[in-house]
This record gives structure tokens, C-alpha cells and sequence, in this order.
């Protein structure tokens, strides 16, 4: 079953050991469809629309929603990888689970700890976002803001972001309660901010010109190039779905159904904000504004409380994606931990509320650190460059256990096999090169620590190789 060489774990030890075809394993099939895809939603529209919005329109202008779409291309044909693998392979891991079946321990141990960057780093940057969101929504409704020096971080001219610390642990308090509770939490939040996201675009498009959509392209292809990567931001999340995979009933039908409902949402929604803002103030108006749905609405309705319902939609939204992601982050440590590769702790649930309760608590303790700390944009780059990093591995993922299992079933194929991969891969890369050789540089030496851990604690304790050689798992002394 498993390959010693390469380390390569097969998909169906993954799904035995995860119970993914059975009921009654640690954690509790409890979400359909309908949650699901809120869940998606919920984990993927946030700060990259409601913050990113006015930095993608500064750089490709009106343009913008080409650059929305192309991101959109990327992340769709790295979806049909998702989807193919998430309904082959429904098991909490994601990415990583995928890796490990495909391309073996040491890519699937990096890919888990580029999912620190996707899922735990951003946890801490969306989180100050919220800190900002809540800020503008206190003032609008009182007219008071809480003092700069407990509502940022030093490198922002504060000491330390207590909202953001705030908002961290709220979401792990709800995590630990159950994914029932936590699915209805982030069910309700999607609709909410889907809906504040629709009342914009018809305020929006109310005042509409069409004058304000030219000249469409000024800054060029390289405009539309440069929007397209800081849009980006805004989808990463979609895979959080996978994250799901043992907790979702009917996962080989109802994962890739969600992936691909959830990106086709929000690429229409996203476009259609994009439109409606620039369509009501012109571009120049919106790129750059802080705030500049709020900004819109205030313009256009002449009056600050549309201002201060989008402020509020804005803090709903990005506590859902905080909600979500940490979710994520949470299920991919208990995959490694279930595989020896990070401490036993993680993998722990309790049987009262079939939650990993020390998980959650610990990632929310450490990922709270940078959230007190740090400036909002100083990780962006690093999450952005780390997700496309997994999105090409998974579309590599693909194409190799196409080879290696061609008799898994698949709910879902990937269409235009291997063109869509392949072109998945391409995408990610011409983005990673778009993200500049700062941001390499920075993530070559993120590899460079995880290859050491790897080297000298993950591939010692190991449980693929002891339970080969018949010692059974070891215990790394958590
Ligand atoms: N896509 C997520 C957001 O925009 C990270 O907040």
C-alpha cells in the first residue's frame, strides 16, 4: 500500500484511515450542499473585495474586470484538479492529503507547511483587516473609535491590534462548540454578506455611466497582468472546501459541485461590485480608497448610513473568512499530526463535542501573535505566492494519480485532460512570477526551514514508515 522509496501513501490507506466512506469516525458528517457551499463562500469573500477591490481597479483601471476574470482562469482550472482529487480523495487534508498520495511525504510535508502560509498566516492578516472594518463601523454608528495604540501594531503606528486578537479567539471559541454550530454560524454570514454585496451593486449600478468605464484599459496588458495577481487575494479560500471532505455527507458528489458553484459565484459577484463602482464614481474615484465600497454607497446615497450597513457587511465577511480558514488550518494539522509528521496533539478530538479541541486552541494562540503584531499587508505576498505554490502541486497531483490509481472513482474529471492542469500550472506560475523576487526570495527561504523540519523531526516520526515496518505508530512525545 504504501511505496518506501518515495514515501507515497495510497489513496485508499487515506480513506480507510480517515473513514471517509463511513459514518460514526471521530468527526461527524453533518454538512450538505447548501452549507457547503456557504462554507466555500464564506472562506473566499472577504478582505480581497471589500480592502483589495480599490488596489486591483488603481492598477488595471475600469480593465479590472478582466483582471478578475483571468485570476478567476487560474483558480478554475486548479478547481477541476480540486475537484477531481477532493472527490476521489475525501479526506480532511486537502492539498497536502493529495500530495502525500500523489508525490510523496517530503512534497506533501512542504505543501503542509505552505498551507501555514495559506491558511494560518492569513488567518492573523485577515483578522487585522476586521481590527480596521470594525474601527469604521464603531465610528459610524457612535461616532467613537477604539485608540490607535489597541487597534493596530507597532509597524502601523499602534501597540498591539486587540480586535484582531479578539476576533481570533471568538472564531475558535465557535470552532471548538462543533462544525455544526460553526457551519450554521458561517452558513448565515455568507448569505448576509452576499447580500449586502448585491444591495451595493444595484446602489451601484442606480448611477451608472458608462462614460466612467473609459478609457477601459489605461495602464495596458501589464495593468490588467498586475490587477490580476492582487485580485487573486480574493479567491484564495475556495479550497477550503476539501478541508471539509470528512465532515460533508455524500463528499464525492457534493465537493467538487461546491468548488465549482463557489467560484462561479463569486467571479459574477466580484465583477459585477467592480462594475457597479466604477460605473457610479469613475475609476480614478475608487482606486486606492481605503474604504471604497463605503465610499460608493455614501457618494451615491448622499448619506453616511449606507457607509456604515457596508462597514458592517465588511466586518461579517471577513470574521466569516477568519471562521472558515481557521477551520481549514485546523483539519490539515490534524491530517499531519494523524500521519506522525507534526505532534500527536493536533490530531486529538474530544468526545464531547467531537471537535480537536487543543488544535483549535493552539492555532488560534499562535496565530493570534501576528494578529496582535503585525501590519496588515506585510504577509499578503507571502499567502499569495504559498497558495499558488499548492494550487500547481495539486494540478501536478492530478495528472500523477491519474497514472498511478486510474481505478479510484471519480465523481468528478477534470475536462480537457491533461490540457486543463497544464494550463493550471502555467497560470500559477506566470502569477508567481508576477508576485517579484522579493517575495521569492522570502518564500525559498520559507522552504528552506521546512525542508529542516522535515529533514530532522517530520521524517523520523513518521507513522507511514514504522507502521510499515510493523512497529506500529510511534509516539513523538508531545
Ligand atoms: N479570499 C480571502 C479574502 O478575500 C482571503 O479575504
Amino acid at each position: 500500500m504504501t511505496s518506501r522509496t518515495s514515501r507515497i501513501k495510497s489513496p485508499q490507506q487515506l480513506l480507510a484511515e480517515s473513514g471517509a466512506d463511513l459514518e460514526g469516525h471521530g468527526l461527524k458528517r453533518t454538512m450538505g450542499l447548501f452549507q457547503l457551499v456557504c462554507f466555500g463562500v464564506g472562506a473566499i469573500v472577504g478582505t480581497g473585495i471589500f480592502v483589495g477591490l480599490s488596489d486591483s481597479v488603481a492598477e488595471a483601471g475600469p480593465a479590472v474586470v478582466i483582471s478578475y476574470v483571468l485570476a478567476a482562469i487560474t483558480c478554475v482550472f486548479t478547481a477541476f484538479s480540486f475537484a477531481e482529487l477532493g472527490g476521489a480523495i475525501p479526506v480532511s487534508g486537502s492539498s497536502y492529503s493529495f500530495a502525500y498520495a500523489s508525490l510523496g511525504e517530503r512534497t506533501a510535508f512542504l505543501v503542509g507547511w505552505c498551507l501555514l502560509l495559506e491558511y494560518g498566516v492569513s488567518v492573523s492578516a485577515v483578522a487585522v483587516g476586521w481590527s480596521q472594518y470594525l474601527n469604521e463601523l464603531l465610528d459610524s454608528l457612535i461616532g467613537v473609535q477604539l485608540p490607535e495604540a489597541l487597534s493596530a501594531g507597532p509597524a502601523d503606528g499602534g501597540v498591539v491590534n486587540v480586535p484582531a486578537v479578539v476576533v481570533i479567539l471568538l472564531a475558535a471559541t465557535l470552532l471548538v462548540r462543533g462544525v455544526r454550530e460553526s457551519a450554521r454560524a458561517t452558513a448565515a454570514m455568507a448569505v448576509l454578506k452576499i447580500g449586502i454585496l448585491i444591495v451595493f451593486c444595484a446602489i451601484g449600478f442606480s448611477a451608472f455611466r458608462a462614460g466612467h468605464l473609459s478609457p477601459f484599459a489605461e495602464h495596458g496588458v501589464g495593468g490588467i497582468t498586475a490587477g490580476a495577481s492582487v485580485a487573486f487575494f480574493s479567491y484564495i479560500g475556495f479550497d477550503a472546501i476539501t478541508t471539509a471532505g470528512e465532515e460533508v455527507k455524500n463528499p464525492r458528489r457534493n465537493i467538487p459541485i461546491a468548488i465549482l458553484v463557489c467560484i462561479g459565484l463569486v467571479t459574477l459577484l466580484y465583477c459585477a461590485v467592480a462594475l457597479s463602482a466604477i460605473g457610479a464614481l469613475g475609476a480614478d474615484a475608487v482606486a486606492g480608497q481605503p474604504a471604497a465600497l463605503s465610499l460608493v454607497v455614501d457618494q451615491v446615497t448622499g448619506s453616511s448610513v449606507g457607509g456604515g450597513i457596508i462597514a458592517f457587511g465588511a466586518v461579517v465577511a471577513i470574521a466569516s473568512v477568519v471562521l472558515a480558514v481557521m477551520y481549514g488550518q485546523t483539519r490539515i494539522l490534524m491530517s499531519m499530526s494523524r500521519d506522525g509528521l507534526v505532534p500527536r496533539v493536533f490530531e486529538r478530538v474530544s468526545p464531547k463535542s467531537a471537535t480537536p479541541v487543543a488544535n483549535t486552541w493552539i492555532v488560534a494562540a499562535v496565530f493570534a501573535v501576528p494578529a496582535a503584531f503585525a501590519s496588515l499587508d506585510v504577509v499578503v505576498n507571502l499567502t499569495t505566492i504559498g497558495t499558488l505554490a499548492i494550487m500547481a502541486v495539486v494540478n501536478l497531483a492530478v495528472m500523477v494519480l491519474r497514472r498511478r490509481n486510474p481505478e479510484l472513482p471519480r465523481s468528478f474529471r477534470v475536462p480537457l485532460f491533461p490540457l486543463s492542469p497544464i494550463l493550471g500550472i502555467g497560470f500559477c506560475l506566470y502569477l508567481i512570477w508576477g508576485t517579484g523576487w522579493t517575495t521569492w526570495l522570502q518564500f525559498a527561504g520559507f522552504l528552506v526551514v521546512g525542508t529542516l523540519v522535515y529533514a530532522f523531526y517530520g521524517r523520523s516520526r513518521s507513522r507511514l514508515v514504522t507502521a510499515a515496518d510493523g512497529a506500529g505508530p510511534v509516539s513523538p512525545g508531545v
